[in-house]
């Protein structure tokens, strides 16, 4: 019996190897691995053998199994991609042109992206132009300008990642916020002025469920002459109104920033319990969204206009929070760990 087991194993490996394509793969199983094969008929009658005997063709029989069944499965593997590389170097001739394409894998782009351009889109569509400005910036336009001079208090509330200067440098960092842009585009533009700064910011702090230590902001500004408090408040409620549905209520409350005075907070109704107070919005009803105000004059005057003639409104809003909200994403280090099976949601 187990000379008959080692033929059939030399016999099969034989014919293994003149194997050239999946049928003859699978009629080669079917002899070897079959119902009606040799090996099966072996280890069917197992029972009737003595026992030492059986022990011992139990465990080549076994054993010969395995093998087959391990040389089927890399022969299967090895014959696919024989038949993949042969279909892409078929001569003319052998050309099966109605086989299907084989599909592109198509990538997305990235969840803060989608939402970048969504809430972009809505700005320009209420008359705001998009610009960009450098994520390395100097003092002066990440806070001196902005009325936050070198003792001011309110550098506490920006943790903030310096750059080494040569001694007698003019101190630089990587920008805490996106205000900055306000100056910039005043310096180099006269009123009218309507944009949004969609961009990334640092801050120098502890990463934990809702820290990172990068994330984005966009930043809004309008200057005009007679630009009020009304348009503040009108074009945000229609910013929330298109990004959160047209029966979004919106909430304005006092706020403190030193460049716009007054300043103020804006918060949405809560879209999970409509106001009556949940998880989502900690029992209050409502998500505070962004952080806004009218452009304080000493900031106007710093870039040259007269306060008198010009008024504006500012706005500043964290991006991750805003899918985080609409989509119930609890941690914001997902956005930037690279975990496929997180973006691919999107
Ligand atoms: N820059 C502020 C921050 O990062 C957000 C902000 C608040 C921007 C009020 C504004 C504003 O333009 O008017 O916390």
């Amino acid at each position: 019996m187990l000379e008959k087991l080692a033929e059939i194993k030399s016999k099969a490996i034989d014919e293994l190897s003149t194997l050239s394509d999946l049928r003859e793969l699978e009629a080669w199983r079917v002899r070897y691995l079959g119902k009606k094969s040799e090996l099966t008929q072996i280890l069917r009658r197992l029972a009737s053998l003595p026992l030492e005997e059986r022990k011992a063709v139990s465990a080549s029989a076994n054993e010969i199994k395995a093998f087959f069944e391990t040389s089927h499965r890399k022969n299967k593997e090895s014959l696919k991609e024989r038949t993949y590389r042969d279909l892409e170097t078929t001569v003319k001739g052998e050309k099966d042109v109605t086989l299907p394409g084989r599909p592109i894998p198509l990538g997305r782009l990235h969840p803060t992206t989608q939402m970048l351009c969504k809430i972009c889109d809505i700005f320009v569509a209420l008359g705001f132009q998009v610009v960009e400005g450098p994520e390395v910036e100097w003092d002066y336009y990440n806070f001196e300008a902005l009325n936050i001079p070198p003792d001011h208090p309110a550098r506490d509330m920006f943790a903030t990642f310096w750059i080494d200067a040569e001694s007698g440098q003019r101190p630089m960092l990587l920008r805490t916020h996106t205000s900055p842009m306000q100056i910039r585009v005043m310096e180099r533009t006269r009123p009218p002025v309507r944009v949004v700064v969609p961009g990334k910011v640092y801050r120098y702090e502890a990463t934990d469920a809702t820290h990172e230590s990068m994330f984005y902001q966009i930043e809004g500004l309008a200057v005009d002459e007679h630009t009020t408090f009304s348009d503040l408040k009108g074009t945000l409620y229609e910013f929330a109104k298109r990004l959160f549905g047209e029966e979004r209520r919106v909430r304005f409350r006092c706020d403190y920033f030193p460049f716009v005075e007054p300043g103020v907070e804006m918060a949405i109704d809560c879209m999970v319990c409509g106001g009556s107070g949940c998880r989502l919005c900690s029992g209050t009803g409502w998500i505070e969204i962004l952080g806004a105000g009218m452009v304080h004059p000493d900031v106007l005057r710093r870039v040259d206009y007269d306060p008198e003639v010009y008024t504006g409104f500012a706005f500043g809003l964290g991006l991750e929070r805003i899918p985080m909200l609409m989509y119930g994403i609890d941690d914001i280090r997902l956005f930037y760990s690279n975990d496929l099976r997180f973006l691919r949601q999107f």
